[in-house]
């Protein structure tokens, strides 16, 4: 667990609670965290859902691994050490996401399982909804694809340490949801997502 380093803060709870922010805004928050390997398909999944939800009017919004490197997290690289970093930060930003009322989908390969069970960790200590999405394409689709040139890079020795090839990815093992992206069209795999947040009842927010 990341050490506290702060001393002499004060948590400051408002006036406003959680149940009457959603209510209120007629909304619901959750977090649905999408892992697989580089060329699975989770940017392309979750950026198709982000547009299906907010054109039905459902508060949600992307982060993805590629965009935040560029951002919040670009002083991390590919270590373990910073990939642990990586994931953590985006638990954290992902959980205020969830708690204002939005639908946080995450797009990062997380490729360990114990980062994964942190992040879940995360939202159930704070009660709200969390699904581990898997997008699932055999590592042979994700080379073949290699939308990025990556994998072909890292075959040469170019990239070090890259997911698939010279690191290691942890498949989830009991996901609430498998998108099996090398045989799935993508409408079909946001089909699923919608489904799921349906039969969950996060889909069309509380009263307005
Ligand atoms: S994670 O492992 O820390 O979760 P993240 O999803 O943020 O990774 O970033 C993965 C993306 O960074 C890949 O899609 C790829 O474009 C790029 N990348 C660059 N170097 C590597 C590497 N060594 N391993 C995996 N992905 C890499």
């Amino acid at each position: 667990m990341t050490e506290q380093k702060a001393t002499n803060i004060v948590w400051h709870e408002g006036d406003l609670g959680r149940d009457e922010r959603w209510k209120s805004l007629g909304v619901k928050g959750a977090t649905l965290w999408f892992t697989g390997l580089s060329g699975s398909g989770k940017s392309t999944v979750s950026a198709a859902l982000e547009q299906a939800l907010v054109l039905r009017r459902q508060p949600a919004y992307r982060l993805d691994g590629d965009n935040i490197r560029h951002g919040l997290n670009k002083n991390l690289g590919f270590t373990a050490a910073d990939r642990v970093e990586n994931i953590r930060r985006i638990g954290e930003v992902a959980k205020l996401f969830a708690d204002s009322g939005c639908i946080a989908l995450t797009a990062f390969i997380s490729p360990y399982a114990a980062d994964r069970a942190i992040v879940r960790k995360i939202h159930e200590e704070a009660t709200l909804p969390f699904f581990e999405i898997f997008v699932d394409a055999p590592l042979a689709i994700c080379e073949g694809r290699d939308p990025k040139g990556m994998y072909k890079k890292a075959r040469a020795g170019l990239i070090k340490g890259f997911t698939g090839v010279d690191d290691p990815y942890e498949a989830p093992v009991t996901p609430e949801l498998v998108l099996k992206t090398g045989d799935s069209a993508v409408k079909a795999c946001v089909a699923q997502c919608l489904n799921l947040l349906e039969a969950q009842g996060l889909l069309g927010g509380g009263a307005r």
